[in-house]
């Protein structure tokens, strides 16, 4: 089969009820990015951070995967699927894709700050706090205390490796609602292969290079087009 290659960003949930960083009533129009997501600002107010992630959590488990995060899973019965993801929600798992990557984290993990290998799933027996909400209080099972398991800004992008790699083994590349602002993120779709039919599916899509076939739809709408292009091909 061949290899298709998915690079999400936060467009693709925002017909889940997910808000976007950048659009218009976006998160990032709300919130001081640098307070709430980078590491200097967990270093300056951890509890503001916990407080940030914790309404976040509350708002995703009562949102549900949409058909375009469906229609990625549907694409399996005809393509080898990896999805590569800047968000941190977990609705292309819920979703039932195969094979996820998260770039930025997951919003329903925290980790022990000290040891970065230990990752903990809430809601979690093991921890001080049993349920879906952490504070600077909050105790792993070795005692230390825990941060969400984010990538902030100032910090590593470590599945940026992985993701690269498979990128350059695409056949297909898509790219699906994302603004193509945050890097490394942004630059994937340079590593899929000169030989890659590459598609971009957003409803207010950013400059992209010639090669590109930019499906300027929202998610759901646009991953049913790219099904149709796909499976009749
Ligand atoms: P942005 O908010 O920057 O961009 C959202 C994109 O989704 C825009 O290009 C919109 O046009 C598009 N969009 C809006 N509604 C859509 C819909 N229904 N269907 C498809 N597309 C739609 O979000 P990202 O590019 O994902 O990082 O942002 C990248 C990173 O910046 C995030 O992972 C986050 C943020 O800071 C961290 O928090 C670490």
């Amino acid at each position: 089969m061949r290899n298709l290659v998915v690079s999400t960003g936060a467009g693709i949930s925002a017909e889940s009820g997910i808000t976007t960083f950048r659009d218009a009533g976006g998160l990032w129009e709300n919130y001081p990015v640098m307070d709430v997501a980078s590491h200097d600002g967990f270093l300056r107010d951890p509890a503001l951070i916990h407080k940030f992630y914790n309404g976040l959590r509350a708002k995703l488990v009562s949102a549900q995967p949409n058909a375009a995060h469906r229609g990625l899973v549907e694409l399996e019965k005809n393509f080898n699927v990896n999805v590569i993801t800047q968000n941190v929600d977990d609705l292309h798992e819920r979703a039932g894709s195969s094979n996820v990557l998260h770039l930025h984290g997951e919003l329903m993990k925290v980790r022990s700050l000290t040891h970065e290998e230990r990752v903990y799933q809430l809601p979690c027996n093991e921890l001080s706090d049993k349920g879906l909400e952490t504070s600077v209080d909050t105790r792993d099972p070795y005692g230390d205390a825990v941060r969400p398991h984010i990538v902030f800004f100032q910090e590593a992008v470590p599945n940026f490796d992985r993701a690269c790699m498979l990128a350059q083994k695409a056949d297909v590349f898509v790219v699906i609602g994302t603004s193509l602002v945050v890097y490394p993120a942004a630059s994937l779709l340079h590593y899929a292969p000169r030989s890659a039919e590459v598609y971009y599916i957003d409803p207010n899509p950013s400059a992209v290079p010639g090669h590109v076939h930019v499906i300027a739809k929202k998610a759901t709408e646009g991953v049913r087009e790219l099904i149709e292009i796909l499976t009749h091909k």
